[in-house]
């Protein structure tokens, strides 16, 4: 992928803007910056190599030359009402652009795409401030597509995998999968407010009906059963005793109880 095949694919697309960079710290930061300097909605920062790649948890994202997608979007002015759910609306993106290939993906709540069972991609939401208001947010998405792309097993804090490594053959090419990540958002943008993207996230989630953990900053793991989710897109639980148990956004890892 390069800057040129890029264009090409997304032409079809009504977007913003589009910044390529074959090694950049990350894109999420130039994204930020673009924002603030009053990017359009739907501008894109892309790039071959992030040096500097962050992850949910102040974790370090690995995004080695060539090896995965990573890129960024610019969704100004992001829909007030439904800011919670815009997570889910990237994750079910993903998501699509994976069953595209005839893959089965799930979704572990909040953040992350599964492959049988194994990280495959993650999202990364953060938002520019106006005062009281968030002007603009960043949703960075980075995916791993070729086996280069999944760090050394004795550095994942849960198992990771890639779409070469998955579909045992030669993946889609990085901007077609782009292009089919992209459509779909866009599609479930503009339903952002519906019962039909609550239903649509919560068929995707993964260990539903199983026993999970959810950690938050520092405090007792909540355990339960994955029953579904809120309509704001908050995870809900079921307990010993079956009562429902909401967990809302933040700093949270969710994993199968062991
Ligand atoms: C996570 O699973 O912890 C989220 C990972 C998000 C990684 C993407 S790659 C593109 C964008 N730039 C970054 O620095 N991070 C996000």
């Amino acid at each position: 992928m390069n800057e040129s095949t890029l264009k090409k694919s997304l032409s079809k697309l009504n977007l913003g803007g589009l910044r390529w960079f074959d090694s950049i710290g990350s894109t999420n930061d130039e994204a930020l910056a673009w924002a603030t300097e009053g990017a359009k909605d739907l501008s894109i920062v892309a790039a071959d190599e992030q040096t500097q790649g962050r992850g949910r948890l102040n974790r370090r994202w690995f995004t080695p030359k060539g090896s995965a997608l990573a890129f960024s979007l610019i969704l100004r002015p992001p829909l007030r009402p439904h800011l919670s759910r815009t997570v889910g609306l990237a994750a079910l993106s993903i998501a699509e652009s994976f069953a595209q290939s005839g893959l089965s993906p799930q979704i572990k709540w909040p953040n992350d795409i599964l492959l049988n069972g194994k990280k495959t991609a993650g999202i990364l939401v953060e938002s520019v401030w106006s005062g009281e208001d968030v002007d603009s947010l960043v949703i960075g998405m980075g995916i791993n597509i070729y086996k280069s792309s999944v760090p050394p097993a004795d550095i994942l804090q849960f198992p990771a995998t890639s779409l070469e490594e998955i579909l045992g053959s030669k993946p889609p090419k990085r901007e077609e999968i782009l292009l089919g990540i992209l459509t779909s958002f866009i599609h479930w943008r503009e339903r952002l407010g519906t019962d039909e993207l609550i239903h649509a996230w919560e068929e995707a989630l993964a260990f539903r009906g199983e026993q999970v953990e959810v950690k938050g900053g520092g405090e007792i793991p909540i355990s339960g059963k994955v029953d579904g989710l809120e309509s704001d897109g908050s995870l809900r639980l079921k307990d010993l005793h079956d009562n429902s148990v909401i967990v809302r956004f933040g700093d949270v890892s969710l994993r199968p109880a062991a």
